[in-house]
């Protein structure tokens, strides 16, 4: 179990000792922490980066060039710098008109101050309106997360409502000066860096070569919990140069790739657009080839039997440099590009050392199906088998990081195969002391743990449909994948189903052909039309509270347990009396009538056939934390 904590802080230990002179620096900035797309919610960090050192700086922030802004002029014209400016920071030709490619991700630096009212630094630029902009649409996508709609909104008098096109606004960008601790520490600048698909705050620190803790200490942050599109403030010692741009999330131990990967005997002006896509081709076939040498890495170690794990070495890449020549495989693709999101964190194992720590996938170690019961070093840990590609639950869950969810710490490829290394959950999933009869020491779970139980899936649906960016939706929720901790704690597993939603675009949903999930869980309109949208998980939410309540199964026959509840609730007289032969008889009677009540009018809303009827998944979990809360007051004693 404490598995996944070992890798991380050994993965935080292993860069602080490459860079262990580095000086520790005053905590600065606070993270945005996704706040900045709830716009009617102002709050200090969405407002701007305080103003808490020197009135002004030099600093720089980061773009990408996407249509129409794919030129340095046209950059310049959107963020107020110039075009020599831009030129100069990312070595380009000079000329202003120059195409940049798309997606190329540019320095743009800026004369940093605490401007107007003082509070904030920032640099300002203007924006004249186009047909159907908001203070949101500019922050996200035309500004890329480099301000912010409640900082458009504090300082422009136009409300939300009044915007037309045509409208000059004024737009604060965000920018930082160092600290007089940052400056201590040999911090020059600080750059507005753009969190992209897959990065992670230790991938950042190693590509602009300073140490992690310096950038969690710049941000306020603690943990690696960051977000795509928000930006995070990377204090520089030097000025940051293009390849720096060029991001390649690789394992923590091999250096970041060498500037050598790029060509530079031909110091030509005219050759600098060739060498900026020369950089990009370079650096993207680097992940490459790094996923496709991990993808092997396992299963090649397994032939050749090396007593110690050894550092990426240059012929082994070549090696891989080879393999990606002879497969232009569409399918590879995918599954490599999966791979590579999640190597910066996690563990890759040898097939031996997996062999080892469950005794040759032994029956003994077997818990249930393909997942068995492995030891690393008396660290407990489950490993799931797995066929074809994994990459999207691996994606998934290295991007999510919450207590009510299973942590995946590892995995290794062999002989086409993937085994997923997870944190392990002592007292296995919920359906199997909810529906087994027999068990081992015949404890059974009482009210409290029930309510708990519910309590932290709740809280995990709310953080994956709510917190994560983009949506998350688990897709599978059930009881069988619900785990037990030591302390019945509950964490959300099995991943494999979950795909993600942008909720601004698509309206919340979308539409599938392919309806597939657990028998009993799923909603009518995914069954019926396959449509997928958070308010699947609530339905199948609903049903585990039911399971909880009554003990029963999901389904019994062909009848749906959530299809059970509206006749138990239905009714003014004999409604409590068709509660108590509802509820799990294994209970007892001892639970307080009411909170059970309320737990299964929730549950009933939550199953409700028709999708806009059922509460969201924050409004379920407010709920549930009432229902806790009074439960943790009750004694047992009281009731009879
Ligand atoms: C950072 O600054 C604070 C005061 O602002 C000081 O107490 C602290 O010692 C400084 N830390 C370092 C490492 O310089
Ligand atoms: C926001 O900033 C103001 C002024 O600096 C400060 O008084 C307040 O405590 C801050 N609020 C939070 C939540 O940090
Ligand atoms: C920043 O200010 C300096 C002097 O104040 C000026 O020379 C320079 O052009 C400014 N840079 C930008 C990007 O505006
Ligand atoms: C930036 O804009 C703010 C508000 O629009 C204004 O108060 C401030 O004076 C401006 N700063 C500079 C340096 O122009
Ligand atoms: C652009 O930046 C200059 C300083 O470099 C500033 O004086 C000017 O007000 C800015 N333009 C806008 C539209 O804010
Ligand atoms: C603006 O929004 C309206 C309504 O949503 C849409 O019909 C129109 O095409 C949009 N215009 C542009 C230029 O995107
Ligand atoms: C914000 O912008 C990013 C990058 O363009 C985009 O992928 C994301 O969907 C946007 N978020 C919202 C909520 O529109
Ligand atoms: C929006 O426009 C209306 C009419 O033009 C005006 O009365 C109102 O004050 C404006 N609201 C804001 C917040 O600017
Ligand atoms: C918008 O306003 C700024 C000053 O706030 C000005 O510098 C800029 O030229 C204006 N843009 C247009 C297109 O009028
Ligand atoms: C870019 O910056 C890094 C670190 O600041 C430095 O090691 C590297 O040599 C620079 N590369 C170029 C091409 O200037």
């Amino acid at each position: 179990m404490e598995i996944s904590n070992n890798v991380f802080y050994a993965a935080i230990v292993g860069f602080l000792l490459l860079n262990f002179h580095a000086l520790f620096s005053e905590a600065q900035q606070e993270y945005t922490n996704n706040k900045q797309s709830d716009c009617g919610n102002p709050t200090n960090a969405t407002l701007g980066n305080a103003c808490n050192s020197v009135s002004s700086c030099l600093s720089y922030l980061t773009f990408r060039s996407i249509s129409p802004y794919t030129t340095p002029a046209t950059i310049a014209s959107l963020l107020n710098s110039t075009a020599a400016a831009i030129s100069t920071a990312n070595d380009l030709s000079g000329d202003a008109d120059e195409a940049i490619p798309v997606t190329t991700n540019l320095i743009v630096p800026v004369n940093c101050s605490c401007s107007g009212s003082g509070l904030y630094y920032q640099y300002n630029s203007s924006y004249v309106l186009k047909t159907n902009d908001t203070y949101f649409s500019m922050a996200n996508s035309t500004f890329q997360g480099l301000t912010t709609c409640q900082a458009l909104i504090a300082q422009n008098t136009y409300g939300e409502r009044n915007l037309t096109s045509g409208l000059n606004v004024s737009v604060p960008l965000r920018c930082a000066c160092p600290t007089s601790n940052q400056t201590q520490a040999g911090f020059k600048y600080l750059i507005t860096y753009m969190i992209s698909q897959g990065e992670s705050v230790g991938s950042i620190a190693q590509q602009f070569g300073v140490d992690v803790q310096s950038v969690l200490d710049a941000n306020k942050l603690s943990g690696n919990n960051i977000f795509f599109f928000t930006p995070l403030m990377v204090p520089l010692k030097q000025e940051p140069n293009k390849t720096q741009l060029v991001i390649t999330t690789t394992t923590p131990p091999p250096p970041p790739p060498p500037p050598s990967a790029v060509p530079s005997g031909d110091g030509d002006s005219d050759s600098s657009t060739k060498w900026v896509i020369v950089g990009v081709v370079v650096g993207a076939g680097l992940v490459v080839i790094l996923g496709i040498f991990l993808f092997f890495y396992c299963r090649r170690r397994r032939q050749s039997q090396l007593p110690e794990a050894k550092k990426v070495s240059v012929s082994e890449i070549d090696t891989g440099k080879n393999l990606f020549d002879s497969s232009t495989n569409e399918s590879w693709s995918v599954s490599l590009d999966g791979l590579r999101d999640a190597v910066a964190s996690l563990t890759v194992y040898k097939f031996e050392e997996l062999q080892k720590a469950t005794n040759f996938f032994s029956e003994k170690n077997r818990i249930k199906g393909s997942v068995y019961r492995a030891s690393f070093k008396g660290d407990d840990a489950a490993i799931k088998e797995l066929q074809g590609d994994v990459s999207g639950e691996i994606n998934i869950l290295v991007q999510i990081n919450h207590t009510n969810i299973i942590r995946l710490s590892g995995f290794c490829v062999s002989k086409g195969n993937t085994y997923l290394v997870y944190e392990f959950a002592q007292n296995g999933s919920l359906d199997n002391w909810l529906h087994s009869t027999k068990h081992e020491n015949s404890i059974t779970l009482n009210w409290k743990q029930r309510v708990q139980i519910a309590y932290d899936v709740a809280d995990a649906l709310n953080y994956l449909h709510n917190y994560t960016n983009p949506v998350h939706i688990h897709k599978n929720l059930n009881s069988g994948n619900v785990l037990l901790d030591s302390n019945f704690r509950a964490k959300v597993s099995n991943f494999g189903l979950a795909r993600t939603v942008n909720d601004e675009e698509e309206g919340g949903f979308q539409l599938t052909r392919h309806v597939i999930g657990t028998r009993g869980y799923m909603p009518p309109e995914y069954t019926e039309n396959g449509v997928i949208s958070p308010k699947m998980d609530v339905f199948a939410f609903g049903v585990v509270i039911l399971e909880l309540l009554s003990g029963r199964e999901a389904i019994a026959g062909e009848v749906m347990l959530a299809a059970s509840i509206s006749d138990v609730l239905e009714g003014k007289d004999g409604e409590r009396e068709k509660i108590r032969v509802f509820m799990d008889p294994i209970l007892d009677s001892e639970y307080p009538l009411v909170l059970a009540h309320s737990l299964a009018q929730l549950a009933k809303r939550c199953v409700s056939s028709d999708y806009n009827s059922r509460p969201a998944m924050s409004e379920v979990l407010t709920t549930l934390s009432k229902i806790q809360s009074t439960t943790l007051d009750w004694d047992p004693s009281e009731e009879s």
